[in-house]
């Protein structure tokens, strides 16, 4: 199975809606000249919510092959939900993917397994494919392993879903997150291989053979080829590399 590697930006908490502009443009630009040796990898964008419209109309009119994705998404379709933002509202903004339960969330907003999985659902249910974030704290790695954390997690998210729902899984040791200290390689492919097993499990192997599942943690462009030649991870989850456009496209251009 052929399996499109993915390379997403996560921005988090960064740059308003005329430095999203700003910055898209300078991202096509750099990313033009090398159209031929990206061709068959896909390049995302996680913008702030604030962001997304902006960002949104700058891809519709330029045809731009970025596609669009938001960071996190309300389970609940409508009403009383101050400051939450619905699938329909992403969806409707030509948002693609949304990251749910990325560690961030979890750990800083108390995102629970089942709320992971309801959000998921919800940005399914609306059109859209969860980016299923998961992920081993360093206390986890000690005392279960690497791939124990990750599996219950993704294996909560995965079976809120229906049967015949696609997604994409992004594992990320929370160890990893912004401290300049990528797992390695092998690490990485040995819990994305885990992932995979325990999707044909759940999904049967069709399902889990064109699943994509994603390393996040420091990937930067020394280090993105490493983790691309990996059988069983299919792209990256950057975030601070990604807010910088030499060097996320860099990463674009990993072979
Ligand atoms: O969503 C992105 C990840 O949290 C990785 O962040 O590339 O800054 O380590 P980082």
């Amino acid at each position: 199975v052929e399996r499109t590697p993915l390379i997403a930006g996560n921005w988090k908490m960064n740059l308003d809606h005329l430095q999203a502009i700003a910055f898209v443009q300078k991202l096509s630009w750099a990313l033009k000249d090398v159209k031929h040796d990206f061709g068959d990898v896909e390049v995302a964008v996680f913008p702030p919510f604030t962001d997304l419209r902006s960002v949104q109309t700058l891809l519709a009119a330029d045809k731009l092959a970025l596609t669009l994705g938001a960071q996190d998404v309300s389970p609940q379709q409508a009403g009383a939900f101050t400051g939450d933002v619905s699938a329909a509202m992403l969806a409707k903004l030509e948002v693609k993917y949304v990251l749910v339960g990325h560690s961030e969330r979890r750990h800083g907003h108390g995102e629970s397994n089942e709320a992971v999985g309801a959000k998921a659902r919800a940005a399914q249910a609306a059109g859209m494919i969860p980016v299923i974030c998961v992920g081993e704290t360093a206390e986890d790695l000690e005392a279960h392993g690497a791939a124990a954390i990750p599996l219950a997690q993704m294996q909560a998210a995965v079976t809120q879903l229906p049967a015949d729902a696609e997604f994409v899984v992004a594992y990320e040791p929370v160890w990893a997150i912004g401290s300049g200290q990528a797992a390695t390689p092998e690490q990485a492919e040995e819990v994305a291989r885990a992932l995979r097993e325990a999707l044909r499990d759940l999904r049967g192997d069709d399902r889990a053979a064109a699943t994509r599942i994603l390393y996040g943690g420091s990937v930067a462009s020394q280090n993105v080829a490493a983790f691309m030649r990996q059988p069983n991870v299919d792209g990256a989850l950057v975030g601070g590399a990604s807010l910088k456009v030499d060097e996320f496209s860099r990463i674009v251009q990993f072979k």
